[in-house]
């Protein structure tokens, strides 16, 4: 029997692209929110690095986008990189993301990684700062999907949404992440549901417990002891989902620390049982169909 453990911290050859995924993104074009810092800056460096040839970053900050673009270009001589500062949360901010992509390229792959999370009981919390992590959490990443998916019009894609292990636990003062973040597992799930037989692949990842990054360096303290990863651990992962090899994992949330090769000797149960999807385990002898449609899954 497989036992999957969170033990892997840095990127390791079965996902990387000096491994096993060398040329994994080859000629392929990129799509990456909150693409200048932290983890979406080490994702264009990785999927960079595999041969990605158009990437473009977005987020609020042009001085980091444009200090990334030239660290990445400056790495991955056959990349080319484009900066967009928007702010994923309004609609006109996502239509200039797209007007800017280059032109000709729709992105091969899209990732949804700009996130911020509040940290407060409910009784102190501020009601505009505990509603920014949904608006930025999951309306940016409905309304980069929306955008995506109007672009494919019809044709196949990949979507990749930066969740975080937090959307499965209840824990003190993580309300409004926790529960944003469980949004977005359940958003990949049904932008697979509908978007699926046209080719269109979504999926969600922990990307790890990153301490180098703007949200590593400002998690609370109960966190503190368990960010142990490093952010090109992420990307690799990020590069593996991008693979059809991942199609198995489509529609599901993964945790960059678990080991990818260990978790595709899982793949057949994975499927058949349903896995890594988020429902409540409503015990053997209640029902919950809803009257008049097919039962779900
Ligand atoms: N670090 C961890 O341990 C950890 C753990 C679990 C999950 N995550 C997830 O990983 C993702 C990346 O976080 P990180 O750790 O790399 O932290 P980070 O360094 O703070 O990166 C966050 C990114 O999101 C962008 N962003 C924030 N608000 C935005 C907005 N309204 N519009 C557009 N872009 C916006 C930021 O760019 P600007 O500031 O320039 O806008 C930045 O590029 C997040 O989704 C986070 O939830 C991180």
């Amino acid at each position: 029997m497989t036992t999957i453990k969170r033990d892997h911290h840095d990127i390791y050859p079965f996902i990387s692209p000096k491994g096993r995924l060398a040329g994994a993104a080859k000629g392929k074009s990129l799509l990456v929110t909150g693409g200048g810092k932290g983890v979406g800056k080490a994702i264009s460096q990785q999927f960079a690095l595999a041969g990605a040839t158009h990437i473009t970053i977005t987020g609020r900050e042009q001085k980091a986008l444009d200090a990334t673009k030239d660290e990445v270009e400056a790495q991955s001589p056959g990349v080319s990189v484009t900066t967009v500062a928007a702010d994923v949360t309004t609609e006109e901010a996502v239509a200039a993301i797209f007007a800017a992509l280059p032109a000709g390229h729709v992105p091969d792959v899209l990732i949804n990684n700009a996130g911020i999370n509040a940290d407060f009981s409910i009784a102190d919390s501020d009601p505009a700062t505990w509603w920014r992590d949904w608006e930025v959490n999951v309306k940016g990443t409905y309304l980069v999907t929306r955008a995506y998916l109007r672009l494919l019009n019809g044709k196949p894609g990949t979507i990749i949404n930066v969740s975080t292990s937090i959307s499965n636990a209840v824990l003190p003062n993580m309300s409004s992440y926790a529960t944003s973040k469980h949004a977005v597992n359940r958003f990949t799930e049904s932008v697979q549901l509908e978007y699926g037989a046209q080719g269109v692949r979504c999926l969600a990842f922990h990307p790890g417990g990153i301490p180098t990054t703007g949200m590593g360096q400002r998690a609370p303290l109960q966190f503190k002891g368990s960010l142990l990863d490093t952010p090109e651990l992420a990307a690799g992962t990020a590069l593996y989902l991008s693979t059809p090899e991942a199609s198995y994992l489509n529609g599901r949330l993964v945790f960059a620390d678990w080991n990818m090769e260990e978790l595709e000797k899982l793949k057949d149960s994975i499927v058949k049982d349903d896995l890594l999807v988020s429902r409540i385990n409503w015990g053997p002898s209640i029902s919950t169909e809803i009257v008049g449609l097919p039962p779900s899954s």
